[in-house]
C-alpha cells in the first residue's frame, strides 16, 4: 500500500549533496520530495533518476526562507505520499569573505537560507512529522576549522547546531531523532565557487585520504541517521570529513 511507504522531504535536492541524499533515500525505500529553489530542470532530472531506478519522487519548488513556501512543501508532500516521516534540511548557501568585506546583503542571504530556512522547516516538522520520524540538519566541519573568510557562513551553521540539540529535547515523547551532519569539503558547485585550483587542492589535502568528499560519502551518513539502527543517536552533530578535524 502506497501510504505505508515512509516519505522524506529533502530540501535543496535538485543538485549537489541533496540530490545524492534524495537518490540514496529513495533506494532505501523512502518516497522522496525533491525540493529546490529555482532550478526546476535539475530537480526534474533528480526526480527522473529516482523514478528510473524504480523509486517514487516528486519535485516541489519552495524557498525554505519563506513560511508560506514551507507550508506548501509539507502540504504537497502529504498530498503526494499521504504522510511525512522525515526531513533532511540540506538547502544551504555559502559566500566566503572576511568579516571586514562582508556586505549586509551577503550576511542576510546566508542567514535567510541557512538559519531562517532551518528554523521554518524545523517548526513545520515539529508540528507535522509522524511520531518515530527523523530529522537531519546540515552544518559544516568548517565550524571547527575556523579558517579566515568563513565567519558568517560558520555563524549560520553554529545556529543550525543549536537548533539540532534543542529540538531533539523539545520532541520528548515523540520518538523523533534530530541530528546534524557536518561535512568537510565536498565536490559540489557550492564548494568550487570562487576557489582557485590551488585552493581546492589545499583543502582536499587537509584530510588523511587527500581527496575531496563526494556527495555519496555524505548521503551514506544521512541514510544511516534515517535508519532504524540509528534510533539511539539523537541531538548529535556527526562530522563526515575523512578525518580533517
Ligand atoms: N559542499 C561542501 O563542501 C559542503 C561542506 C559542508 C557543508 N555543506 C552544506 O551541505 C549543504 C548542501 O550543499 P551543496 O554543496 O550540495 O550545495 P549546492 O550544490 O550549491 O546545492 C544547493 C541546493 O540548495 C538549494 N537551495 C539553495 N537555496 C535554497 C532555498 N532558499 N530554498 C530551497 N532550496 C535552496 C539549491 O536549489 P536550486 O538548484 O534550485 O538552486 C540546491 O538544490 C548545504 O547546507 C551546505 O552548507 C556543504
Amino acid at each position: 500500500m502506497a501510504a505505508e511507504q515512509r516519505s522524506v522531504i529533502v530540501t535543496g535536492s535538485s543538485r549537489g549533496i541533496g540530490r545524492a541524499v534524495a537518490k540514496r533515500l529513495a533506494a532505501d525505500g523512502f518516497a522522496v520530495t525533491v525540493n529546490y529553489a529555482g532550478n526546476q530542470k535539475s530537480a526534474d532530472e533528480a526526480v527522473a533518476a529516482i523514478v528510473g531506478a524504480g523509486g517514487r519522487a516528486v519535485a516541489v519548488q519552495a524557498d525554505v526562507a519563506q513560511a508560506g513556501d514551507v507550508a506548501r512543501l509539507f502540504d504537497e508532500t502529504e498530498t503526494a505520499f499521504g504522510r511525512v516521516d522525515a526531513l533532511v534540511n540540506n538547502a544551504g548557501v555559502m559566500s566566503m569573505t572576511p568579516i571586514a568585506e562582508t556586505d549586509d546583503a551577503t550576511f542576510d542571504r546566508m542567514f535567510a537560507t541557512n538559519v531562517r530556512g532551518t528554523f521554518l522547516t524545523l517548526r513545520a516538522a515539529a508540528k507535522r512529522l509522524r511520531d518515530g520520524g527523523r530529522i537531519v540538519n546540515f552544518s559544516t566541519s568548517a565550524t571547527h576549522l575556523q579558517l579566515p573568510g568563513y565567519a558568517t557562513y560558520c555563524a549560520t551553521k553554529a545556529a543550525v547546531e543549536v537548533y539540532t540539540a534543542i529540538l531533539a529535547k523539545e520532541l520528548r515523547g515523540r520518538s523523533i531523532t534530530v541530528n546534524a551532519v557536518a561535512p568537510g569539503p565536498v565536490a559540489t558547485e557550492l564548494f568550487f565557487e570562487g576557489k582557485s585550483e590551488e585552493h581546492v587542492a589545499r583543502l582536499a589535502n587537509l584530510n588523511p585520504f587527500g581527496r575531496l568528499g563526494e556527495p555519496e560519502d555524505i548521503a551514506r551518513v544521512v541514510s544511516f541517521l534515517l535508519s532504524a539502527d540509528a534510533g539511539w543517536v539523537n541531538g548529535q552533530v556527526i562530522r563526515a570529513n575523512g578525518g580533517m578535524v
